[in-house]
């Protein structure tokens, strides 16, 4: 299965997403992470700690991509048209991380406008949900599903642990943390989305 991330705007998730979609599917099978970013921010990420999945920039993805059963695609920012071609060719779900704010919600909008033409399969994940009593994550959800549009029933919540994460180059899952194990089942819900 090949799974690619990709939003218009930046900061809603997407490596954090992609790393962790990554380590869900290392779970059932062997997974290639590529970090399309020429940020390498999942690369980055894997030289500070150690993830439970390989990691490969795009060159070197392309020798150990027939090696792997599952291979995830984090991509940059904004691309363009071109680009969206690209990210559409070849993969079987595009999964499109937006927070619930009315910036990105629009971002997503547009991006899905512009994915019309590429005929991909796509879905959209909310990230960054903050807490109860707040419903943004809830009404963004509705109405992105009374738009018509795909969207997985689980969210990601807003988790300070996502970002000890990050700065231990490790998955939340590996991070002593009360909230951990609430952060990771929160992509194992998505994860099983895609694949159980
Ligand atoms: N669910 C979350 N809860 C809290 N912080 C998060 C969450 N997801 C991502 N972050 C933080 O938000 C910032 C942007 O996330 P990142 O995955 O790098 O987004 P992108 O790749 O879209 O730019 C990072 O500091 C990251 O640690
Ligand atoms: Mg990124």
């Amino acid at each position: 299965m090949l799974i690619t991330v990709a939003a218009f705007k930046g900061g809603v998730g997407k490596s954090t997403t992609a790393l962790h979609l990554a380590a869900y599917f290392q779970t059932k099978s062997d997974t290639l992470l590529v970090d399309g970013d020429f940020n390498r921010c999942a690369l980055d990420w894997s030289n500070r700690g150690t993830l439970p999945f390989k990691v490969a920039d795009e060159k070197e993805a392309v020798r150990l991509a027939a090696l792997y059963e599952h291979i995830v695609i984090d991509t940059p920012s904004q691309p363009d048209d071109d680009e969206l071609k690209t990210i559409a060719r070849g993969c079987d779900l595009l999964v499109i991380p937006t927070t619930p704010d009315a910036i990105a919600f629009a971002a997503t909008l547009n991006m899905v406008n512009a994915l019309k033409k590429f005929k991909v399969n796509y879905r959209i994940l909310l990230t960054l949900v903050p807490p109860h009593p707040n419903k943004a994550g809830e009404e963004a959800k509705l109405a992105l599903e009374r738009a018509g549009l795909p969207v997985f029933k689980s969210v990601i919540r807003r988790l300070a642990v996502f970002g000890k994460a990050a700065l231990e180059g490790v998955t939340v899952n590996a991070v002593q943390d009360y909230y951990a194990p609430i952060a990771w089942r929160c992509y194992c819900e998505v994860g099983k989305e895609i694949i159980s």
